[in-house]
């Protein structure tokens, strides 16, 4: 390999009268006028089966923004096929040719297509433009380049040779002996493209099932890694109903691995499916899960009210809350709360809420009716219990698009089902503890939910902090010290939680791309 700097993509501003501005504006009018066909593609194929779907704008759903298809049974099959045969092909081209494709893949989304990818998410999953910038934009081109260099210093370790003149030892990466089914979620378009093409890179064949309601972003991904020169049937596109996807895999003799983001249920059904099927398969599958939170901000009385304030109010209500890492409960001692509580009021009071395209405005819709349902439930039950105060928002409304305000709610009980379920909303809850009680607050942190994935505690007393270091030490796999508890960034906070939150492999991180191969070791004797 060659040697080569790796940065993290730039972050664009998209101030008004900017170049990239215009370009976003004119790609978001040519996305939203038609309402594009996407096939299910196996090998080289275009299929169109069963009943049209339609991917629908968040902000405004009774516009169609895509219309796709579910792969049945058969066509499911008939993808495990084309992706193992194309898998052994695949696995004999160099690494330096693989390496090269994800460069140019790389390059491609950071230039010509870089507003094709932004637009379909802001008008898809409803995120704004910075936030379909970081995502769309920065987060994917750094999982694209990030994963080659760690690939690239994976493979620098080689096994000692003590007589190399006689014996000379060697690891190679192989893909795995099968295929792989990458199911992606809706919010995050990088980790789409993380989850389908990370085995792909080491030498797998993939089945994709991407998201439904991120169907156009993730089309325009897999159209550009084409272009880059992934060859047909190493990525399959398979859009599918999750229960025919999730039993047609894990009953099929091939399954090497899954590599999945998405809700604890899923993930837990799909590992149970994977135990029954065990005596079929010819591999132990990898499952690789990433699968929630019920993320905290702790705040000790040493605490910077303004930089709690600010972080807790990006963390809980950037993208509504939907992402993995947003903050949904809060402890604050009672010696502070009186000036936070002002402060967060304050600053939810600014939020504008509406159609993400608008460059005024902070934040989107919710994904979808289903997650309407789900949060706004957790709303209603909140005012008709007398334990839990609505504090400021509790205002939705579903009829255009599916809008809930961002809502703070205070509750008396620590295991209430605010502090201790994933809600995946504009939800915050907060339990003010007695400033005498902080050991006991500490404990309630990771003992009142199975998650951990995200944390963040605010304090300037350092013999505070290395006491939380230990005793939140299993309660987020990703710790944050007086910043929010989301916004990671490639190569610098590699991703991922333990417990209930996932197997922590570390989307980001260097072992990420090692869970995708098999080694193995050479000795040739002269
Ligand atoms: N990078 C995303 C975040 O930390 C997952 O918010």
């Amino acid at each position: 390999f060659d040697d080569f700097d790796v940065k993290n993509e730039p972050v664009l501003g998209y101030r008004a009268g900017s170049s990239e501005r215009a370009e976003l504006q004119s790609e978001l009018e040519r996305t939203a006028a038609v309402t594009e066909e996407v096939p299910i593609v196996i090998g080289d194929q275009n299929i169109k089966e069963g009943e049209p779907q339609y991917q629908v704008m968040p902000h405004d759903h009774g516009r169609k923004l895509a219309k796709y298809y579910y792969a049945g049974e058969k066509t499911i099959q008939k993808a495990i096929q084309v992706s193992v045969e194309a898998q052994r092909r695949w696995d004999r081209t160099p690494l330096e040719e693989r390496v090269r494709v994800w460069h140019r893949a790389a390059d491609l989304m950071a230039g010509e297509h870089r507003q094709r990818l932004n637009a379909a998410t802001m008008l898809g999953q409803s995120k704004t433009a910075v936030q379909a910038e970081i995502d769309s934009a920065a987060e994917l081109i750094d999982f694209i380049r990030f994963n080659v260099f760690f690939l690239k210093e994976n493979a620098k370790y080689q096994p000692i040779s003590e007589e190399p003149a006689v014996t000379r030892n060697s690891l190679r990466f192989r893909g795995l002996d099968g295929f792989i089914a990458a199911i992606s979620p809706f919010n995050f378009t990088a980790i789409g493209g993380n989850l389908a093409y990370t085995p792909a890179l080491m030498g797998n064949g993939v089945l994709w099932k991407p998201s439904d309601t991120a169907l156009l972003s993730n089309w325009r991904i897999f159209n550009i890694m084409r272009e880059a020169g992934v060859p047909a049937g190493v990525v399959n596109f398979v859009p599918a109903d999750g229960p025919t996807f999730g039993r047609t895999i894990t009953s099929s003799p091939f399954l090497a691995g899954v590599n999945f983001t998405g809700s604890v249920p899923t993930f837990n059904w799909l590992w149970n499916e994977v135990g029954k099927n065990l005596s079929r398969y010819r591999n132990y599958p990898r499952l690789i899960g990433e699968c929630g939170g019920k993320n905290y901000h702790f705040v000790h009385p040493s605490a910077d009210v303004q930089t709690v304030v600010t972080s807790t109010i990006r963390s809980a209500f950037e993208y509504c809350g939907q992402k993995c890492s947003a903050c949904s409960r809060m402890y604050i001692p009672r010696s502070l709360y009186e000036p936070i509580k002002q402060g967060l009021l304050e600053e939810r009071s600014k939020l504008k809420i509406g159609d993400p395209t608008d460059f005024k405005v902070f934040t989107g819709a919710v994904i979808d009716d289903k997650a309407f349902t789900r949060i706004t439930t957790y709303i209603k039950n909140a005012k008709n219990n007398p334990k839990n105060k609505i504090l400021g928002g509790g205002e939705f409304d579903g009829s255009k698009g599916y809008f809930v305000q961002p809502t703070i709610i205070e509750t008396a009980d620590p295991h209430d089902k605010l502090m201790i379920e994933e809600i995946f909303g504009p939800v915050l809850t907060i339990y003010v503890y007695g400033d005498k009680d902080l050991s006991k607050a500490l404990d309630l942190v990771g003992t009142s939910t199975k998650f951990a994935l995200t944390g963040a505690v605010y304090a300037s007393d350092r013999k505070f902090l290395d006491t939380a270091l230990e005793e939140l030490k299993m309660t987020a796999g990703n710790f944050y010290i007086n910043d929010k508890s989301t916004g990671s960034v490639v190569g610098q906070q590699p991703f991922g939680g333990g417990r209930m939150s996932g197997t922590n492999d570390k989307a980001g991180g260097p072992n990420y791309v090692m869970r995708w191969t098999t080694p193995q070791s050479i000795k040739e004797t002269f």
